[in-house]
């Protein structure tokens, strides 16, 4: 027995782990309920009476030998543990946040603006077909006016194309919905034209477009001037004649910047003046093609090139840069 004695000491000496269940497991095999210790301290009655003292020195200092080894291993882990562990006191990495593209933030203000007094967002397709992007705005086959917006085809006959103007959103709702209607249509346009500083094949327009009863040319000024005011914080507009097939009469609207810097002699061209968007009374061949009657409804319709209003309102010079996406120019965007 006292052999036994001798050689679970060696097995207890020996013992290593790192491990906290093997550790676990060795007191269970030595000291748990049905543990080798635990059992010489049953047998220990057995014990004849003069061996009863040696042995019961060696059995308590196995045990010892045991507790001791176990406390040992544990204190190991957990000097260890608290070396690898994070320093919960050192500060963290700021979580590194994006920004909105300038063409999304100029696009929700503009919303909102709009909101504001009504209008709501409409959808439609970039692919379309030539009904929705032409023949239905008043520009039948081989008129000239659709050379105004060179077009991507995708198929002809017949022609399914990406849209050259979200005015094909505009058909889309008055085929579908009855007026009054009030609705803002932002979205992606195609063009097939050459890229430059001021042009680019890819761009967004956001139109806009009002119909109901004894709608007037007075309504749309007004309508154009509340929102050059909140836009940009200048009320004072001028319509110029233009041409739009959809639209009579047509405008171009222009807002007075002012002549206060270097930068507003330059991007006005020394006039004060810069040119914002093209508007008008929507013709009533295009309400005809879409069901309503011009006797009883009018309405406006206008519509410009967000890129254009961003190049404004943050004074770039090349529309490209927005649409390389340098994480350098949109970082700046971060606080908007
Ligand atoms: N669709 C025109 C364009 O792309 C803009 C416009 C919209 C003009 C509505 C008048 C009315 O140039």
């Amino acid at each position: 027995m006292l052999e036994k004695i001798e050689e679970l000491l060696r097995e207890v000496q020996q013992f290593q782990s790192q491990n906290k269940e093997e550790i676990e497991k060795f007191r269970i095999a030595f000291i748990g309920k049905k543990g080798s210790v635990t059992e010489l301290f049953e047998k220990f009655k057995e014990v004849p009476n003069d061996q009863k003292k040696e042995f019961g020195q060696k059995i308590n200092a196995l045990k010892q030998a045991v507790t001791h080894k176990i406390e040992e291993l544990k204190k190991e882990i957990s000097d260890e543990k608290i070396e690898k562990k994070i320093d919960l006191t050192r500060p963290g990495f700021p979580q590194e946040l994006g920004s909105r593209h300038p063409v999304n933030i100029v696009k929700n203000r503009i919303i909102e603006i709009f909101k504001s007094i009504g209008f709501v967002v409409a959808d439609g397709p970039e692919v379309e077909d030539d009904w929705h992007n032409f023949t239905a705005l008043n520009l039948p086959e081989y008129h000239p006016a659709r050379d105004m917006q060179d077009t991507f085809f995708i198929e002809k006959d017949p022609d399914v194309l990406l849209r050259t103007h979200t005015s094909s959103v505009q058909i889309r709702y008055m085929e579908n919905n009855k007026p009054p209607m009030r609705i803002l249509s932002p979205g992606r346009v195609f063009r097939n034209e050459a890229i430059s500083s001021r042009s680019h094949c890819i761009f967004h327009q956001i139109e806009g477009l009002y119909i109901d009863k004894e709608v007037s040319f007075a309504d749309l000024k007004q309508t154009i001037q509340y929102f050059t005011t909140q836009l940009f914080g200048k009320s004072q507009i001028r319509m110029r004649p233009s041409y739009f097939p959809f639209t009579e009469p047509s405008a171009e609207v222009d807002v007075y910047w002012g002549l206060n810097s270097e930068t507003d002699y330059r991007i006005t061209k020394g006039t004060g003046w810069l040119e914002i968007m093209g508007c008008g009374m929507v013709d009533p061949a295009v309400l005809k093609n879409v069901n309503i009657d011009p006797e009883e409804y009018s309405g406006f319709a206008f519509g410009m090139g967000i890129e254009r209003i961003v190049m404004l309102l943050y004074q770039m010079s090349d529309i490209r840069m927005l649409f390389e996406n340098d994480i350098r120019m949109l970082e700046q965007f971060k606080q908007l």
